[in-house]
């Protein structure tokens, strides 16, 4: 996302977020506010750190914050990103019943279609059980957050941290993403409408995104 002009705005469902309005307004930092509110749509990330005088770097950071968390979407060019709680749950509470088959299903295409990967995960039977539900619970955990208005963010880095020490390269993640929608679609058919699949693809790439800043800080520390 680095290079893009981006212009952050304000989710319709930040608009309404409780929390938005009283955990937000008090708990979160005096600058993450400011940026919601300058997030109209029109105004660049560059343009948003020359009116609040901070670094872009900064404002480019509190950007991705207010994207993980739900409050913001981000337009670059054609493009819009932005986490979806509803449809996300929706489409989460879809398979919770199935949690394991979608767990087991993911990991096999993954393992059938991507070999070279399998070296990275446990051997043992158990060891993959604990992984298997690790995948959704942490999926559940976002959804559960994003839903809360919580900030995400650094929980997620910090996930990412680890996952370069687990051996996960940058180029995994389209693979997994991919591999995620196309469990859903296996298990769902019909009920996992275009739209959840666009609200999964855009959760996917922000929350990957985020991981891999994670895993690109710990190298650098
Ligand atoms: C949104 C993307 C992803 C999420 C939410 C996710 C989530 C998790 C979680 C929660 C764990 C448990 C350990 C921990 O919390 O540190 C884990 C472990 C792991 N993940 Fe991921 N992961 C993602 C993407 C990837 C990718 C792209 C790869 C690359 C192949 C990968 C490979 C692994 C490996 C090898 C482990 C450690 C297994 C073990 O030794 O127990 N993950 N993941």
């Amino acid at each position: 996302m680095g290079n893009w002009s981006i212009i952050p705005g304000r989710t319709n469902y930040a608009e309404h977020l409780k929390s938005m309005y009283r955990a937000f307004a008090t708990s979160w930092a005096r600058t993450y506010r400011q940026v919601f509110w300058l997030s109209d749509g029109k105004r660049s990330i560059d343009y948003i750190s020359v009116l609040l005088h901070k670094p872009k770097e900064k404002i480019e950071q509190i950007v991705y914050d207010l994207l993980v968390s739900g409050h913001i979407k981000v337009q670059s060019g054609d493009k819009e990103l932005a986490m979806n709680p509803a449809l996300l749950k929706e489409s989460f509470n879809l398979i919770t019943p199935r949690k394991e088959e979608f767990a087991r299903h993911f990991y096999n295409l993954l393992f059938q279609q991507y070999p070279q990967v399998r070296e990275l995960f446990p051997n043992m039977e158990s060891g993959m059980r604990r992984q298997e539900a690790s995948l959704i619970t942490t999926l559940a955990v976002v959804v559960a957050g994003v839903e809360r208005g919580e900030n995400l963010a650094a929980v997620i880095r910090s996930l990412g941290e680890r996952h370069s020490r687990y051996g996960a390269q940058a180029a995994h993640y389209p693979i997994v993403g991919q591999l995620l929608i196309q469990t859903f679609q296996d298990l769902l058919g019909d009920a996992f409408t275009t739209q959840m699949k666009a609200a999964w693809s855009q959760a996917y790439e922000i929350i990957s995104n985020e991981m891999l800043k994670g895993a690109a800080q710990a190298v650098q520390s």
